[in-house]
């Protein structure tokens, strides 16, 4: 069977900057696969192009074999890729439930059953349906950012560094977050610099390089790789 996504060959410009010089990645159904790398490397370069929010130059974007590269971010979304963007971004001066009905217009209104499950992940989401998503604390602000993700149904969720800026309670809570999610059926491309925890719940990685893969493979020999300690593991 084909892969739930693919990424070919992809190279991506921001204007004249060469920021993605060839990424190829794949990721199966149901699995947690995590893009480690440097600052600037290219994660959310890659992550972008997955979801629509740029256009590659040359290289092909497939979920389950059926190109996606070269349509607009909408319809990326409609057909299954969610992405809860580096930073949050969640709608400060829109109520928590509304940033989560923002989520679900790309199927044109809200399932009940989609909000419930948001809610069942994230009940402080509940306790504070009403409130202004900017008065929310930055952990509240990354749970609504992925509620919102998640609210658009998808097969996949790319999530852009959700633990960044975190207390390191948040942190472990949002890591178990994603793996219920994950259990609970959604395939999972997570980046993230805080590669110890994220490798810890992933299935597989892979490590980017000045917009280049420069190592692949299953997570726990990731873990173990005398080099990726030295570099993302904070190990001299
Ligand atoms: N909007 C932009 N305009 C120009 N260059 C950019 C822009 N966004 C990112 N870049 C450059 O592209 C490269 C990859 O950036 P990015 O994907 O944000 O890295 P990462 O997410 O791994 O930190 C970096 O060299 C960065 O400076
Ligand atoms: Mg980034």
């Amino acid at each position: 069977m084909a892969s739930m996504l693919e990424v070919n060959d992809i190279h991506t410009y921001y204007g004249q900057i060469h920021a993605l010089k060839g990424v190829s990645l794949t990721v199966e159904e149901g699995e947690i696969v995590t893009l480690i790398g440097s600052n600037g490397a290219g994660k959310s370069t890659t992550l972008k192009t997955i979801s629509g929010l740029l256009s590659p130059r040359s290289g092909e974007v497939k979920l389950r074999d059926k190109r996606i590269n070269g349509q607009p971010a909408h319809k990326v979304a409609a057909m299954g890729v969610a992405q809860s963007p580096e930073g949050r971004r969640v709608f400060p001066r829109m109520t928590v439930l509304e940033n989560l009905k923002m989520g679900a217009f790309v199927h044109r209104g809200t399932d009940p059953a989609d909000l419930e499950r948001v809610y069942m992940l994230f009940p402080r989401l509940k306790e504070r349906a009403g409130q202004k998503a900017g008065t929310l604390s930055g952990g509240e602000q990354q749970m609504l950012a992925i509620g919102r993700a998640l609210m658009a149904r998808p097969r996949v969720l790319l999530l852009d560094e959700p633990s960044m800026g975190l207390a390191p309670i948040l942190v472990e809570q949002i890591f178990h977050t994603v793996q219920d999610i994950n259990r609970q059926g959604t395939t999972v491309l997570l980046v993230e610099q805080n590669a110890l925890m994220a490798l810890a719940i992933s299935h597989r990685g892979y490590v980017l390089q000045t917009g280049t893969i420069v190592l692949a493979d299953k997570a726990d020999a990731l873990l173990r790789n005398e080099e990726v300690r030295k570099a993302y593991l904070g190990e001299s």
